[in-house]
């Protein structure tokens, strides 16, 4: 049994995070300032865990990644560090990219700095795969040369570099997961930020159109949140992966009129499309190569695109069967 800290634990992949640790008998404290995560994430896991009779061991600190005694406070007697906290959106940071960078860079430099203190076992950081940006090659590799098109990317690099770095310079033993469109239960569908499959679920499921940028033809690898979590508990523990960057991903793609046909077959709803302009930092196509992933974690997706499709929508229809939107 470890002893494990996830920033930004409050979040939707934190939070799966948080379950997987506690489920397998580690004992879990959460740093998060509730910036876009929430109190009732954590609270609807440890319900579930309580209904199973699964005894568990969970701490949560309201604070943020950017004060250096919140989080040193944090990474007393940690083993494990999993840095989940970030501001997740390619949009907000092309609106506040001051604000991101800071999150995003700053922030995970403070985490680096307190995890090298405390003499933490190892750190998993969640990258993204839009340090691959628009380069054509597909599906990408990690050692392809990374094109990031938007202050996020940018930001979530940087903090690869930094991962890397620490490494080298300080034997902290560091993996990033390049993750790769996560989607699931608790992914929040009605911030202006909000990713592509819960805004087309809700709005599928409250008679509404889906607001699709551009034709529609852009492809990504979306990725079901499990299989994300089962990658970063292999990477806990992985031998010889210090310093690497990993992709975490389904390995298919998936077009947006694809999801969207997917739906309607298991909602047996017709969708009604409202079609938008592209977005700008938005890349064309998004595939993961996992072969490196299999290699060195022994990683293979559990849950397939639209197994998780199915298991998302019935989480959102039991949701909004809860609390229908305001109108
Ligand atoms: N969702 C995806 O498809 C995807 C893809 C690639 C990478 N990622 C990365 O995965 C991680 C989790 O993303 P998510 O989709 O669960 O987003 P999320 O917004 O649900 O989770 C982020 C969490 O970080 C917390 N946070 C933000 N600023 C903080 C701060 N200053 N101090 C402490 N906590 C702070 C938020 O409150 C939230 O709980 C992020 O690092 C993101 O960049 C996500």
């Amino acid at each position: 049994m470890a002893h494990c800290l996830v920033t930004g634990g409050a979040g939707f992949i934190g939070s799966h995070l948080v379950e997987g640790l506690l489920r397998r008998g580690h004992r879990v404290r959460v740093l998060d300032d509730f910036a876009t995560g929430t109190p009732h994430n954590l609270q609807a896991v440890e319900a579930q865990l309580a209904r199973e009779g699964i005894p568990y061991a969970l701490e949560v600190v309201e604070g943020s990644i950017l004060d250096p005694q919140a989080v040193a406070a944090a990474m007393a007697g940690i083993d494990y560090v999993f840095h989940q906290a970030a501001l997740p959106s390619v949009a907000f940071s092309l609106q506040d990219p001051l604000r991101s960078n800071r999150v995003n860079v700053e922030g995970t430099l403070c985490v680096l700095l307190a995890a090298r203190d405390a003499g933490v076992r190892r750190l998993i950081y969640a990258g993204s795969s839009s340090a691959y940006g628009d380069s054509p090659e597909l599906p990408k590799r990690e050692d392809l040369p990374p094109n990031p098109l938007s202050p996020y990317a940018v930001a979530k690099l940087t903090g690869e570099h930094y991962c890397r770095l620490f490494t080298q310079l300080y034997r902290l033993e560091t993996v990033t997961l390049r993750y790769f469109n996560v989607f699931g239960p608790r992914q929040n569908p009605d911030s202006q930020y909000a990713a592509v499959i819960p805004k087309f679920i809700t709005a599928l499921l409250r008679h509404e159109p889906l607001p699709l940028f551009g034709d529609g033809l852009q492809s990504r690898d979306f990725t079901y949140v499990d299989n994300v979590v089962h990658g970063n508990l292999l990477a806990m523990t992985a031998p010889e992966v210090a310093g690497q960057v990993l992709n975490v991903a389904n390995g298919s793609r998936t077009t947006l009129r694809q999801l969207i046909a997917y739906l309607e077959e298991l909602t047996g709803r017709r969708a009604e499309v409202a079609v938008l302009p592209p977005r700008p930092g938005d890349v064309r196509h998004s595939q993961a190569d996992i072969t490196r992933a299999k290699t060195l974690l022994g990683f293979e997706p559990l849950v397939d695109v639209k197994e998780g499709l199915a298991r998302t929508l019935k989480y959102y229809q039991q949701r909004l069967a809860v609390s229908p939107p305001c109108t």
